[in-house]
């Protein structure tokens, strides 16, 4: 018997754990979730919407942002707690009690204020969030990096960020201290904006993750600084799946109960599908249901239609699908983990949909769709096409070759490195502040990694992979373009070269056939957003361990930026907490 139906010989649809057990306050994952509105209807409608007259075909999303004055408060609460996801007790790292932490949703151009209080104990730890995919053009200091754009949060302190919500689509936000996501810091953020395609319901976020049972501090102690990264255990949907207890020695509740969706026969339903996991690449299927890809990440593009959703972590998709099923059907939703391009001991999640007269415990007996798992790649480049054209210059002014490998360093710890370069974070001393008062290069500290562009206007990264190992690439502050990908060396020709796929996270590829194969991912972007941003792997073990690097933008400008007193202000908070308490820093940092 698979591991799937072994589960499943023992699923009803009848949950043995309450939904507070498994998810804390969370609904995501209930058929008490609400469905979510085209935009949310409490400010000023210039024209008939928050956005006025901007339109996804015709308005530049970049140069184009509207200010709509509305503010979004949150109030989030950060403390260790246990809950049961998927049935196993596991110790957490919760946001006011939530697992996944609260949706935050806005309409493109309202200011997001969210008040982040660290209460993390049992032991301390400090933290940080960031908001993925926002390109943070006014508020750089808010992206929420320890060491490059803040301090982390002192234990017992509290932050506020204030930005924009700049970008419009699906996406999450997540802790970027250590892998503290992991333990489930991390919640999605939804942003409505310019509608591109017509549908007739919104089932909200779909967050598909690997899990772990054991604690993140512990997974990085045991791996870090070796090659191995570990088998996650099970695998999520919004939150929840089941597990055969036999499997464990932990406290475990079998049958601790599915997620649940709704359709209704024949009309369209929106879907945000969200990998927030910390390594699995997963594939998205629905039983006897063929999907259409309007957005990824936060670029909404040409339709097209496609089986199975590949997505690496920190990337999304936006789907539509028709309710082809008659009012009584059920089907399983199922996600898996690639086996080509990940770890996981279980790799198969399930969810339930329900028609609008199916019964409440009706089992599914659908077939799984499908699918090949024969690269480690995105759909292809020449099929994901932005709905708004733009053209990379054709020769950018400053082209960098970034070599990826895993390296023994001089202690013989096993790290990854970029040009022979592991990174490491130092807390104490944010680079964005350093670079406002003008200190931009540091001889001293070359596991820093940062690369200084200075004034140049546009930037071509030639990625290249040396090893038998697929990596999500995500930069912040910028949707890149794609322009080309590939096994082998890149023969220079570009993609679609007047409208690239753009996006901010990137599944690289590994070169086959190993061990002499290479890959090559091509990003191109503007340096239109002074900072420094991170560029880095967005498998959190893999950034534990050096896979990172920083894009110094435009320092010159940086120097001119005003940086708000709260900044400075959480730097000496954590400076005076870190003189009286041991900072356990056992990975890069991030
Ligand atoms: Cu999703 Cu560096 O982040
Ligand atoms: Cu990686």
């Amino acid at each position: 018997m698979n591991l799937i139906s072994s589960i499943l010989s023992s699923t009803s649809l009848i949950a043995s754990l309450s939904q507070v057990s498994t998810n804390g306050g969370s609904l995501l994952g209930t058929l008490s979730a609400p469905f979510l509105p085209k935009f949310l209807e409490d400010g000023p409608l210039p024209r008939g919407f928050p956005w006025a007259d901007a339109s996804a075909q015709h308005t530049n999303p970049y140069e184009e942002v509207p200010n709509t004055g509305k503010i979004r408060p949150y109030n989030f609460v950060i403390e260790r707690g246990i809950l049961s996801p998927d049935g196993v007790e596991k110790n957490g790292l919760l946001i006011n009690g939530q697992f996944p932490g609260p949706t935050i949703e806005a309409n493109w151009g309202d200011t997001f204020q969210i008040t982040v209080t660290n209460n993390i104990t049992g032991p301390e730890e400090g933290t940080a969030l960031h908001w993925h995919g926002l390109l943070q053009k006014e508020t750089p200091w808010f992206d929420g990096i320890p060491s490059v754009s803040q301090c982390p949060i002192a234990p017992g302190s509290s932050f506020t960020y204030t930005f924009r919500a700049d970008s419009y689509g699906t996406s999450w936000y997540h802790s970027h201290y250590s892998a503290q996501y992991a333990d489930g810091l991390l919640g999605a953020m939804i942003i409505h904006g310019p509608a591109h395609a017509h549908y007739d319901y919104d089932l909200g976020p779909i967050m598909l993750s690997d899990h772990n049972h054991e604690e993140y501090f512990k997974i990085v102690q045991r791996f870090t600084g070796s090659k191995l990264v570990p088998n996650s255990t099970n695998n999520l949907i919004n939150g929840k799946m089941n597990y055969d207890c036999s499997l464990t020695n932990l406290t475990c509740t079998p049958n601790a109960g599915l997620s649940k969706f709704k359709f209704e026969s024949g009309k369209l339903h929106r879907l945000r599908l969200i990998n927030s996991g910390a390594e699995g690449l997963q594939r998205f299927t629905i039983d006897n249901h063929t999907m259409t890809v309007i957005a990824n990440d936060f670029v909404p593009i040409e339709p097209y239609e496609t089986n199975v959703i590949t997505l690496g972590v920190g990337q999304r998709s936006d789907v539509l699908i028709r309710g082809t099923g008659r009012p009584t059907d059920s089907f399983w939703m199922r996600t898996d983990i690639s086996d080509r391009c990940s770890h996981s001991n279980q790799p198969h999640a399930l969810a339930v949909i329900h028609y609008e007269k199916a019964h409440a415990s009706a089992v599914p007996t659908s077939q799984a769709t499908y699918f090949t798992d024969t690269n480690c790649s995105n759909d292809p480049i020449s099929v994901t096409k932005p709905l708004f054209a733009m053209a990379p210059p054709p020769e950018p002014a400053f082209t960098q070759t970034i070599d990826i490998d895993f390296q023994a360093n001089a202690t013989g710890a096993e790290v990854w490195v970029m040009n022979n370069q592991s990174f490491r974070a130092n807390y104490d001393h944010p680079l964005l502040l350093l670079a406002k008062l003008g200190n931009t290069s540091y001889p001293d500290d070359p596991q820093w990694n940062v690369y200084n562009f200075g004034k140049n206007t546009s930037i071509r990264l030639i990625l290249r992979g040396l090893t038998p190992l697929a990596h999500p690439m995500h930069l912040h502050g910028h949707n890149f373009w794609v322009v080309a990908e590939g096994v082998g060396q890149w023969d220079g020709v570009v993609t679609r070269p007047e409208n690239p796929q753009r996006r901010d996270t990137q599944l690289m590829d590994f070169g086959y056939p190993y061990p002499a194969g290479m890959s090559y991912t091509v990003i191109e972007f503007m340096a239109d957003n002074p900072g420094v941003w991170p560029f880095h792997c967005h498998v959190a073990w893999h950034v534990s361990d050096g896979l990172y690097m920083n894009v110094m933008e435009r320092p010159d400008l940086i120097k001119q930026r005003q940086i708000p007193s709260i900044m400075a202000q959480t730097c000496r908070d954590w400076w005076d907490y870190s003189a009286h308490n041991i900072v356990n820093e056992i990975d890069s940092g991030l």
